[in-house]
């Protein structure tokens, strides 16, 4: 009787740690997905070799140099290496760093970190591209730090509260959320002295640092552009984003982000798409 008990106990402890154990598959499936696809931290924060393409085997180890005439940023190592990396931040403390900008230290992240856009980021991807970066090689790689010649803002905005995931039900509505954590807009819409002109959301037309150096101009992504993505079907949609080379056989600088796209669903992209055709048209 008492042995039955015990091995009874015991395999009901057996059946919910392999539950748990499945659960943070999922969470850590979910992330990786977000971190290699539409998020793609890593073209910012994995350094670039002389072809514009990630160097392999340091993702994330941080060092790229954005230099414009109002900063000179250099991308952090976020990987979770003991000395160099954010292995000793909480998870907490991660997800702050990305949704607010503010490290554990209290301190602000500066631009181009697309933190307003991150803002949209639900707890539960926030969660899920943190079990990702732990889950990332640790490489030790010390980098310089930022120089901002402009102030930064004490902050991005009121404390988050909980932040609910948008139902994948409603493309558009969702497709605008991967647009948000995929930075898009950040990119996408022109500028004024580094401040986005919000009436010409999606517009392009905004100088961007390139590879290796000069500069490029973004693309308008609104239905008012003759040649994007106006008259394409979503098969060439999703083409461009996962080949970088556009129905007309032009290739797209590799600022944008279509190495990182290629793994994206082609559900996420129709999302994307049935959202980018509900921006005003921009005529640019
Ligand atoms: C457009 C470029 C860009 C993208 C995309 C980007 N970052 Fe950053 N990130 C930066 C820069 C630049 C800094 C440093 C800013 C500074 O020095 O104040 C930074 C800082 C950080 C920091 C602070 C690290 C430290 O040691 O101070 C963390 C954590 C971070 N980013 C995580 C992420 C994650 C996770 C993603 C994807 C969800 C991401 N970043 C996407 C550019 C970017
Ligand atoms: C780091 C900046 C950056 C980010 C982030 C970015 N893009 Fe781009 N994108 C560009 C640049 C620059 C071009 C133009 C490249 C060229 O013409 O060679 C471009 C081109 C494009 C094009 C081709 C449009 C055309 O008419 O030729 C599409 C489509 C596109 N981006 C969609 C997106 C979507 C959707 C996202 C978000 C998931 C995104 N981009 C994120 C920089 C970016």
């Amino acid at each position: 009787m008492r042995w039955t008990r015990v091995t009874f106990f015991a395999l009901g402890l057996t059946a919910t740690a392999s539950q748990a154990g499945q659960a943070a598959d999922k969470v850590l499936e979910r992330g990786t997905y977000l971190l290699n696809g539409i998020v793609a931290c890593g073209n910012c924060h994995t350094p670039k070799g002389p072809d514009g393409k990630a160097v392999a085997g340091q993702e994330l180890a941080g060092g790229t140099v954005i230099d414009l005439p109002v900063f000179r940023a250099v991308t952090p190592n976020i990987t979770p290496d003991k000395e160099t990396g954010i292995r000793a931040w909480t998870d907490e403390q991660i997800i702050t760093a990305i949704r607010e900008g503010k490290r554990p230290d209290g301190s602000i992240i500066g631009p181009p970190m697309p933190i307003a856009l991150y803002r949209s980021m639900s707890d539960s991807d926030a969660r899920a591209i943190v079990a990702a970066l732990r889950a990332s090689k640790p490489i030790a790689n010390k980098v310089e730090k930022s120089v901002y010649r402009i102030p930064l803002p004490p902050a991005y905005g009121p404390p988050l509260g909980h932040v609910a995931d948008v139902p994948r039900q409603n493309p558009v509505a969702y497709g605008k959320y991967l647009g948000d954590i995929g930075h898009c807009m950040e990119c996408h819409t022109p500028d004024d002295k580094g401040r986005p002109i919000l009436s010409k959301l999606g517009g392009g037309g905004r100088p961007l640092p390139a590879f290796p150096d000069g500069f490029t101009v973004s693309a308008n992504l609104t239905p008012g552009n003759p040649d994007g993505i106006a008259h394409w079907s979503g098969a060439q949609f999703r083409s461009v984003m996962k080949t970088g080379v556009r129905p007309d056989g032009r290739a797209l600088v590799r600022l944008m982000a279509f190495d990182w796209y290629k793994t994206v669903s082609d559900a996420d992209l129709d999302a994307l798409l049935a959202w980018l055709r509900t921006l005003k048209p921009v005529k640019n």
